[in-house]
């Protein structure tokens, strides 16, 4: 049961994957971090970048060595098959369900017997994306969510469906406190869990009090942040650093999820979203979202 992973696949170097991917290799493990093909060779800088940070953040019992040789960059394409070496393999790709769904499918046909799979969406039901899987598979998937910037928050949600073995589950609830450092908290497979479904309501609630009742961004996010005892990045920092575009589609998600939730309009996307998303201003992983990242500038309503 108190089995450490040695190995592990990501899949998607995007902002969680790069991230986990440096968290993983911090402690110790072997990992492969897959993309697109087209996207992965311009996906070093942020593998780098990423590393850096993680090295200079994550707690000191992860910097005895230098990690970057311990994570192996490639391409869904041509490298797909080192999957069938790992210990657990982690879906950070695009918080589309069928793309999940899509990469499970071709995950199970290349996977050892005994390789756990994860997840870690935002809030998409985790039975639906093993959904079609054989019994076997669905019995070593589960959802981890980590949380962003995953090398200094310390939460790491576990989602079991009811197909999830109890065995795989404890492994990892020992292996995320005693192997990676987190305070593990075993959520229910309900829209976006727990703490995403707290966190995209304060969310939602702050972006409607600048749309709608005249509070600036710098407000919301003082009196979200350090005025209430929170980091810094509060609101509208939090929203540029997780991507607007990601925001979007967790909040897509959720609202036809919840139709009998009388919570549920504060998750209807606003159009002041939608429209940033449209003119790519995607946050951090873009230079410009509500904060623009070189002065700091703040984006106005009009
Ligand atoms: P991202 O947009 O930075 O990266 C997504 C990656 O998916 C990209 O590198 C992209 O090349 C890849 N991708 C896009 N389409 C694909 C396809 N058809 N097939 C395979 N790969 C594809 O997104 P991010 O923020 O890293 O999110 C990844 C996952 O983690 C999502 O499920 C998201 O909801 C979740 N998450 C995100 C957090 C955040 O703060 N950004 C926090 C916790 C979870």
């Amino acid at each position: 049961m108190n089995k450490p992973f040695r190995t592990a696949a990501v899949l998607g170097a995007g902002i969680m994957g790069t991230q986990i991917a440096a968290h993983l290799a911090n402690a110790g493990l072997t990992v492969h971090l897959l993309d697109l093909p087209a996207q992965s060779s311009d996906k070093n800088d942020l593998v780098e970048t990423a590393f850096k940070k993680a090295l200079k953040l994550s707690p000191p019992i992860f910097f005895t060595k230098k990690i970057a040789h311990r994570v192996i960059l490639g391409n869904f394409e041509e490298h797909f098959h080192r999957v069938a070496d790992v210990d657990w393999v982690i879906e950070a790709v695009v918080e589309k369900l069928d793309v999940k769904q899509q990469l499970m499918q071709q995950l199970e046909t290349v996977i050892r017997a005994d390789t756990i799979v994860s997840t870690n969406t935002s809030g998409l039901p985790i039975q639906a994306i093993a959904e079609g899987r054989s019994l076997s598979f669905r019995q070593r998937f589960l959802g981890t969510h980590f949380f962003n910037p995953p090398r200094y928050l310390k939460l790491l949600e576990l989602i079991p469906t009811s197909d999830t073995n109890p065995d795989v589950l404890k492994r990892m609830q020992w292996f995320g406190r005693s192997g990676l450092g987190k305070g593990v908290v075993i959520a229910k497979d309900t829209p976006n869990f727990i703490a995403n479904r707290i966190g995209m309501y304060a969310v939602m609630l702050g972006l409607q009090a600048w749309t709608t009742q005249g509070y600036t961004i710098e407000e919301i996010d003082a009196l979200t942040g350090t005025l209430v005892g929170r980091p810094k990045s509060a609101t509208f920092r939090t929203a540029d650093l997780v991507g607007l575009d990601t925001l979007l589609y967790v909040i897509e998600n959720l609202y036809p999820a919840i139709p009998n939730d009388e919570s549920r309009e504060v998750f209807r996307a606003p159009e002041v979203l939608r429209k940033l998303v449209s003119t790519g201003t995607l946050g951090a992983k873009t230079g410009q979202g509500f904060y623009k990242k070189q002065n700091q500038q703040i984006l106005s309503l009009n």
